[in-house]
């Protein structure tokens, strides 16, 4: 798990080279030509990690593009039955490409979906096979059960679609195209300034590991990462996690705060954060621990008495979900280490889920 977080500089510079060649200021895809201009509407489907890239792609695709998109888990997908009227794209992530709901969910939707569109790490999978078209991730082989890099990569190739759709679609002037690219280019190396914050952000796993329960809270297109932060520390350290939109706080996760509840609050300093602060100060009003992963401006801003803080650079806020995806595979990471948990074979858990 560790060598594969590391690792995510390397890839996410290939992945995004693959669909944003050297000179290029439009995104390019491989295989079948695909324009959104005709599309109504996305369905995203897929199962654990992959289903919150969806949910952080929702974000992308309806903010930028101004395309509805529904997202919905596999399992459940796959006997809802859900109408498929002319004009969608049906879209499935998946890293193994093998997900038995994903790939049930998938067959559902051939001949009904204006297009089966895949977004898989295994070229060769069934889910890639059986799709019209196959945006590979390029992550390279993901050996550990807890999925890193995928998920970065994941993102990485839907934010990249979601710009093409709103070019498509006439929603995304040259100027902001321009912006969207400097930092995709910038970002590698951005994921190497929040990587050197390893040490500070074992510091705060060594606290968290003492936890029972966590709560992990982000608004807008950050919401999905508190899922995701909730996934990976339940599933690599065993410590109940709970994700919630931080909105939500009062309408019943803050009866759960008191001394012994870490917060883990993802807020870069963007036009949420005052919302946010709200929040923090809700939370610690009722003595709940405070860990904060911020930007500069964000730590200033942030209300006195936060139990740590983690610095990520700043970003451009559409890449945020993609940057701070760091931290919080780390603290999983950390945390599970300082507690003996086997990171790389949590139990009851295989890589690849190929039955119901
Ligand atoms: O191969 P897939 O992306 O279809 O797998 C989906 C989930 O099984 C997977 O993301 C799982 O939730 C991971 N253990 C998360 O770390």
């Amino acid at each position: 798990m560790s060598k594969e977080i590391a690792e995510q500089p390397g890839v996410l510079s290939d992945a995004i080279r693959h669909y944003l060649p050297d000179g290029k200021t439009d995104i390019v895809l491989p295989g079948a030509e695909m324009a959104f201009n005709m599309v109504n509407r996305v369905i995203m489907v897929a199962c654990g990690t992959a289903f919150f890239a969806c949910l952080t792609a929702k974000y992308w695709f309806e903010q930028i593009a101004g395309l509805p998109v529904e997202v919905d888990v596999a399992s459940e997908f796959r006997y809802r039955q859900p109408p498929i009227p002319p004009g969608n794209v049906a879209l499935f992530v998946s890293q193994s490409g093998e997900t038995a709901d994903t790939l049930a969910a998938l067959r559902y939707c051939a001949g009904k979906a204006d297009r089966i569109v895949s977004v898989v790490n295994v070229a060769e999978s069934s889910i890639a096979r059986e799709s019209d078209l196959v945006l590979p991730i390029h992550a390279g082989i993901e050996i550990g059960v807890a999925s890193t890099k995928a998920f970065t990569c994941q993102l990485s190739i839907l934010l990249m679609l979601a710009l093409k759709a709103a070019r498509d679609r006439g929603r995304m002037p040259d100027a902001d195209m321009a912006e969207h690219i400097q930092a995709l280019r910038a970002l590698p190396s951005t994921i190497n300034t929040a990587l050197a914050q390893g040490d500070t952000i074992r510091k705060a796993a060594q606290r968290l590991s003492q936890a029972r329960d966590v709560l992990f809270l982000g608004r807008g297109r950050i919401y999905p990462l508190a899922h995701e932060g909730a996934l990976k520390l339940k599933e690599t350290s065993y410590i109940h996690a709970e994700a919630y939109a931080s909105g939500e706080l009062k309408h019943g996760p803050i009866a759960l705060v008191d001394k012994h509840m870490p917060v883990v609050v993802m807020a870069p300093r963007d036009e949420l954060f005052g919302k946010i602060v709200s929040n923090m100060q809700e939370v610690m009003a009722r003595k709940g621990k405070v860990i904060l992963i911020s930007d500069e401006a964000g730590i200033k801003a942030a209300p006195d008495g936060v139990w740590s803080t983690i610095r990520m650079p700043t970003i451009y806020p559409n890449l945020a979900p993609i940057l701070y995806a760091i931290p919080v595979q780390l603290l999983a990471y950390h945390t599970a280490v300082a507690r003996g948990t086997d990171v790389d074979q949590p139990r009851n858990l295989a890589k690849s889920v190929t039955v119901e």
